[in-house]
């Protein structure tokens, strides 16, 4: 079991205030982590790319883009977090590149250019459409084709079928490992095995044969930990992890929960716990040690996304309890460890990111509709600065950031969490502590409990003993029949318990009897 902590780079720390956040910055705060029991780190891409996804459109791969810092801060990164005996995963781009990357320029030479067949090119657009809205082809004025991109027209999707693409993608990943990078996350891996002409996308025909390429080049034999983004199915995902392809896989099931299906992530419904029992129930049927979280930088903030911010200690802390003790790994997104949510309302001017900007220019429904759906979906409700103190721009930077900080960071902070012997903070800080040190939390088998009850989540975790979890996931309280001397508690985000749950209780029992 491994505690994994992700930074959004461009919002962390900024040390040479320019108003975005940089390598310095983390490694300024690699203390902080170390403390909080933080075993790796994962940041977003700080490759050169011209931001146009914030990173995800990678213009050169073997150089860290200035906006960050250098190569060798970098490299001082890695050595620095190895000596506090944490390590780096690094986000791995490997379906498409920038539209500005060395290889794209020269594919859209001509025709013949070396470089064409690295990406795909079709005379006529067939109409699959961009997960950032829009069609997916877009028309090349000079050779009068058009490219295939999955996302912004300026991320062109990669040729993997190509022998040539998937070995430049390998050699690049072996630099890295050779450079000291024990762990990565693989963005939308899914989509390296498609096939466009029949429109098979996710989850492909070729996508076990390069995974297993992939691994025996790259990963095979060595001690580097593996997480995919993949929106494939759980038995799919299984596959994988046992031929030990990768070693962890997310599932995205629990974060759809509140889309009315099948109309996207921009419909919005209301979260049905029993769903969710269902869903974290099938989670943990996978053999794989499952990544466990709530949110990251295009997950909005769950606090206020699914629970009433007029707890958000008591919600935070079930929200910890409810997940972080089933069997997998501890997931932290930047800031969800002091408690930090989302934007609230904003209008159209104030967001910066392109899936939100392109849903608001393509999407056909009202704009009241539209600026409903972005307060609660935008993925910049988790990307603004981090909320280090109470001082302007919340201790992010001098000068004014590239994001609007959340106008509740005098109230939401990390110093009042840290100065605060109650806070979000030390729960969690307990909890990693008690899921590091007690075997059956971390080792143990998972068995949900209450099933049809719809406001309370439990199960139990059973080894060499026996622990039951119980969050009440409601803002009211909660009837609960509990025989009490039979339990030890060992965690509670009260003061009290009773046979009636408070709002947001949550509870970690022994059984004793
Ligand atoms: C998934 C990443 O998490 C997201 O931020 C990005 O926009 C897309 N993949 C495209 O790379």
């Amino acid at each position: 079991m491994k505690v994994i902590y992700q930074i959004y780079p461009l919002s962390f720390k900024d040390t040479n205030n320019d108003g975005i956040g940089d390598i310095g910055g983390v490694i300024e705060k690699l203390p902080y982590l170390k403390e909080l029991g933080v075993d790796y780190i994962w940041l977003t891409p700080i490759y050169e790319s011209p931001m146009i996804d914030n990173g995800y459109d990678i213009s050169d791969y073997y150089n860290i883009s200035p906006i960050f810092g250098t190569n060798d801060e970098f490299l001082k990164l890695l050595t620095e977090a190895k000596k506090m005996d944490m390590n780096i995963i690094m986000d791995l781009v490997l379906n498409h590149t920038s539209s500005e990357h060395k290889w794209f320029k020269e594919a859209k030479k001509s025709k013949d250019n070396p470089f064409r067949n690295y990406y795909i090119w079709s005379e006529k657009p067939s109409d699959i459409t961009s997960t950032f809205s829009g069609n997916a082809w877009t028309k090349d004025e000079l050779t009068n084709e058009y490219y295939f991109h999955l996302f912004a027209k300026e991320q062109p999707d990669l040729n993997w079928q190509n022998e040539k693409v998937r070995h430049e993608m390998y050699k690049m990943i072996n630099y890295y490992i050779d450079s000291g990078v024990k762990g990565f996350r693989l963005d939308v891996l899914d989509l390296i095995g498609k096939d466009v002409k029949t429109n098979k996308l996710s989850n492909g025909p070729y996508l076990l044969e390069y995974l297993e390429e992939l691994y025996e080049t790259c990963f095979k034999g060595k001690d580097i930990y593996t997480v995919a983004e993949m929106g494939i199915p759980l038995e799919v995902s299984k596959i994988i992890t046992e031929k030990g392809y990768l070693s962890s896989i997310f599932q995205f099931d629990h974060i759809i929960l509140d889309e009315v299906k099948g109309k996207g992530k921009w419909a919005l419904r209301d979260l049905e716990l029993l769903e969710l029992k269902e869903v974290f129930n099938n989670y943990q049927s996978n053999p794989s040690i499952i990544p466990l979280f709530w949110s990251n930088h295009d997950q909005p903030r769950a606090l206020g996304r699914y629970l009433n911010l007029d707890y958000r200690y008591y919600g935070q802390t079930m929200l910890f309890t409810l997940l972080y003790l089933q069997r997998g790994h501890i997931y932290i997104y930047q800031g969800e460890e002091f408690g930090m949510s989302g934007l609230g309302y904003q209008p159209i001017n104030v967001y910066k990111d392109v899936e939100s900007i392109n849903f608001f220019n393509y999407s056909k429904e009202s704009t009241e509709e539209k600026l409903k759906s972005l307060k609660v979906k935008s993925r910049d409700h988790s990307r603004t600065p981090m909320q280090w103190d109470d001082s302007l721009y919340a201790g992010f930077s001098n000068r004014k950031p590239w994001i609007i900080v959340n106008p509740n960071y005098q109230e939401v902070n990390c110093l009042k969490d840290l100065n605060s012997a109650n806070s979000i903070y030390y729960f969690l800080k307990k909890f990693i502590e008690l899921k590091k040190t007690i075997k059956t939390l971390s080792k143990g088998s998972f068995e949900m409990l209450l099933w049809e009850n719809e406001d309370i989540f439990a199960y139990k975790r059973t080894l060499d003993e026996t622990y039951i979890i119980i969050a009440n996931f409601k803002d009211k309280c909660v009837c609960l029949d509990l025989k009490l001397q039979d339990y030890e508690i060992v965690l509670n985000n009260y003061d009290t318990l009773t046979s009636k749950l408070n709002p947001y209780q949550a509870i970690v029992l022994k059984i004793i009897k």
